[in-house]
């Protein structure tokens, strides 16, 4: 019998750790082919991704610049996607999250009237701007796809609010899938700056930000909260791999370059960030992705952006929303780490996002949607 041929597309670092396990499942049924369309939009973090996880791409668009816009992003996939659908001829395009290529893996897909799954579907700050413009990427796609893979069931919720067509399954989130392969108690690492760090004498704060609206002002204050933190509190150790974007650099290197106990690195691999993080006292990120991994590690996370559309770990009390001011964020972190009570009460491995089945739920839905099994899979329960 023919295989179902179902077409992964995906460009940037978080994109490809999530999406690595589900490829996997994929290429582990009977009845389908795994395809993976890489975009490139980022070049070296996803071939580190890559690499780790032992995939490869079928396709490759290349498409990354130095500074690269939002519309170069765009139109390169759309156009670097005709050839490649024309070629594999896909039954099913799956899309993960909110990225450019997100938005253009899913529109290139709809252009040659290929269903589109979805996965991370249903995240919401119902602020277009905030994330820029990862908002507007995720409710367009919302609008494109057939199959929606909720991570959780608040996310469902708010695509059924929007009525969006086709089928929602709630499958948990796959970043968890992905962490049940890379998080180890003997893990050793291999970049310098962390196999010196004595995890039992200090505490380590691990530090990521590189979100496009916090560009600027918001991101020279929150590298100056950084600062004042590390030269207040003489037991800590701050680990920052800083983001490959030059606007990033030029701000963290600028404010934080040589500031004692503070460690910028080139990025780290994903096994590496994913032991960091266990490893840690707490976590201070813009990032969208350590949002869940940190509360299913126990780890305290002060998110430094205005809102969140990852609201699960806020309610749980693992996160917090410090916003973007200077003294704000120094004082919530400074509270973490002076306070044992307040430490105390926020690390609890709490895990609203997954139960590291998401892939198979992906995967029964998909052979659900294509008649290759009868049974629907059963909705992701996140423990209360
Ligand atoms: C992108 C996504 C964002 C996601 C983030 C994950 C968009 C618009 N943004 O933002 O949603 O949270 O990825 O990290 O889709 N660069 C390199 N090498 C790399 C990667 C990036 O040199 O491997 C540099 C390039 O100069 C590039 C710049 O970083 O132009 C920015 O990359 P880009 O993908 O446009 O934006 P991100 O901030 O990474
Ligand atoms: N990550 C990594 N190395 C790093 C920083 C982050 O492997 O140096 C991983 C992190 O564990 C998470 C993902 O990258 O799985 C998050 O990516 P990013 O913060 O770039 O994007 P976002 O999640 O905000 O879209």
């Amino acid at each position: 019998m023919k295989k179902l041929k179902i077409m992964s597309v995906f460009g940037t670092r978080p994109e490809a750790i999530k999406m690595a396990p589900l490829v996997k499942e994929i290429a582990a049924h009977p009845g389908m082919e795994s395809l993976c369309c890489l975009t490139g939009q980022h070049r070296e973090m996803l071939d580190s991704v890559m690499e780790i996880f032992r995939l490869r791409g079928d396709y490759d668009l290349n498409i990354m610049e130095q500074r690269q816009t939002l519309t170069t992003i765009t139109t390169k996939t759309i156009l670097g996607m005709d050839r490649v659908i024309e070629e594999a001829k896909p039954d099913m395009i799956l899309v993960h999250g909110d990225t450019s290529t997100t938005f253009a893996g899913a529109l290139s897909a709809f252009y040659h009237q290929v269903p589109v799954g979805h996965v991370e579907a249903g995240l919401r700050t119902y602020d277009p701007y905030s994330p820029y413009p990862e908002e507007m990427n995720r409710v367009l796609v919302s609008d494109l796809a057939e199959l929606h893979f909720a991570p959780t069931r608040a996310n469902a919720e708010n695509l059924r609010k929007e009525a969006v067509r086709g089928e929602i399954f709630i499958t948990g989130n796959t970043a968890i899938d992905a962490m049940k392969t890379t998080v180890r108690d003997d893990f050793q690492f291999s970049t310098p700056e962390l196999n010196c760090l004595d995890f039992a004498a200090r505490r380590v704060i691990v530090v990521t930000c590189h979100r496009r609206e916090n560009y600027g002002a918001p991101m020279e204050h929150i590298m100056h909260a950084i600062r004042d933190v590390a030269e207040t509190h003489s037991d800590v150790e701050v680990v920052y791999p800083v983001h490959l974007s030059p606007k990033v650099r030029e701000c963290a290197f600028g404010i934080l370059g040589g500031v004692p106990r503070v460690h910028l690195t080139d990025p780290v691999n994903v096994e590496e960030m994913h032991n960091l993080m266990a490893r840690c006292y707490m976590v201070m990120t813009d990032s969208g992705g350590l949002q869940e991994e940190a509360p299913a590690l126990g780890k305290p996370v002060l998110v430094m952006r205005r809102e969140t559309e990852r609201p699960e770990a806020v309610a749980a009390g693992t996160a917090r929303l410090a916003g973007v001011e200077r003294e704000i964020v120094a004082r919530m972190a400074a509270e973490l780490l002076d306070e044992p009570a307040a430490y105390t009460q926020m690390a609890r491995a709490v895990n609203p996002y997954g139960d590291g089945s998401a892939c198979a739920r992906i995967v029964g839905a998909i052979a659900w949607r294509f008649g290759l099994t009868a049974e629907r899979p059963a909705d992701f329960q996140a423990e209360s």
